[in-house]
């Protein structure tokens, strides 16, 4: 069986494929990557494709009987460029389709990013490929990667209020993505997927500020607010702002799932938020 992974030379797809050769011969891996630049070192055989190029895709996904679709992290032009995959994938008899979607898409506040996973949750649904929906929470490591300046400028910046945010490092989704592939009866399902245990910002901080022994308050700020701060960090403003909308999002507990699916899924909880922040101090 052939098993092909898209966004293989993302932080997901890496991790994915690391995990899965010691599950599968590498033999029956095919990473299809944008940039094989950047496909050294995966150790499986890599194919150039680019979701918003039909041909590359087509030639990417000859002889493959499973698809693992990364989804792309191109936000506005997602919608296409995965129903782009979709076709390739019928043109060439795939079997299954393992989809990365977003948690509780369905009913999500996060409607910036929720529709286009929507729209591709539907195609799967019309093409009549078996198909799973992985339906993936917030990555820990979108807040960790502020640690560093939470600590050096004194106090972590938000505008998530107290929302519950049930986040989940990157590993722990790809060994979910890794246990649905090799693993019997996911086709049809849809999986909800986010960490064992929920946090605030506030409670984010406290554990900066327990691991560093500093005081790092979590400082709260409307949204306008945040994207302005974010902005003067030298994101760019559409950035800025969906960042900053995504917090408000959170506010509303967007992120918050407490359904454990993930770690049964895995077999093991999920990486605690004290590691995470342990990682990102090493930074
Ligand atoms: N759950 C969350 O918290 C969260 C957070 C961020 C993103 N996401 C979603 O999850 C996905 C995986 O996360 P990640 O951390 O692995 O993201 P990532 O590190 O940014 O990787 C994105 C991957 O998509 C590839 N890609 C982008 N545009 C492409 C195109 N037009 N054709 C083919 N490949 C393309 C990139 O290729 P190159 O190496 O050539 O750039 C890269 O391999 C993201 O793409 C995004 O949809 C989820």
């Amino acid at each position: 069986m052939k098993i092909a992974i898209t966004g293989a030379t993302g932080h997901l797809g890496r991790l994915v494929i690391s995990r899965l050769k010691s599950r599968v011969p590498a033999s029956s891996i095919v990473a299809l990557v944008r940039t094989p630049a950047k496909a050294e070192g995966l150790g499986v055989e890599v194919r150039q494709t680019d979701y918003s190029s039909p041909a590359t895709l087509d030639a990417g996904l000859k002889g493959m009987d499973t698809l693992l679709l990364i989804s792309s992290s191109e936000v506005g032009h997602r919608a296409a460029q995965h129903q782009n995959v979709i076709d390739a994938a019928l043109n060439n008899g795939v079997k299954w389709i393992v989809y990365t979607s977003l948690l509780h898409a369905d009913t999500s506040h996060m409607a910036s990013l929720a529709s286009e996973h929507i729209g591709t949750e539907a195609a799967l649904k019309r093409s009549k490929i078996a198909y799973t929906l992985l339906r993936n929470g917030w990555y820990t490591e979108n807040y960790t990667a502020s640690v560093p300046a939470a600590v050096s400028g004194g106090a972590f910046l938000g505008s998530a209020g107290e929302g519950k945010i049930s986040s989940a490092a990157r590993a722990d989704y790809a060994d979910a993505a890794v246990a649905v592939l090799t693993g019997q009866g996911h086709e049809g399902k849809t999986y909800e997927l986010a960490g064992d245990t929920a946090y605030t910002l506030s409670d984010l901080a406290a554990e900066i500020s327990r691991q560093t022994g500093k005081t790092i308050p979590y400082r709260n700020m409307p949204e306008s607010e945040y994207a302005e701060v974010l902005q003067s960090f030298g994101l760019p403003e559409a950035v800025a702002k969906a960042y900053a909308n995504f917090d408000t999002g959170a506010s509303a507990n967007a992120l918050f799932d407490d359904s454990r699916t993930l770690s049964s899924l895995i077999g093991h909880p999920t990486t605690p938020l004290s590691s995470s922040v342990a990682e990102a101090l090493k930074q």
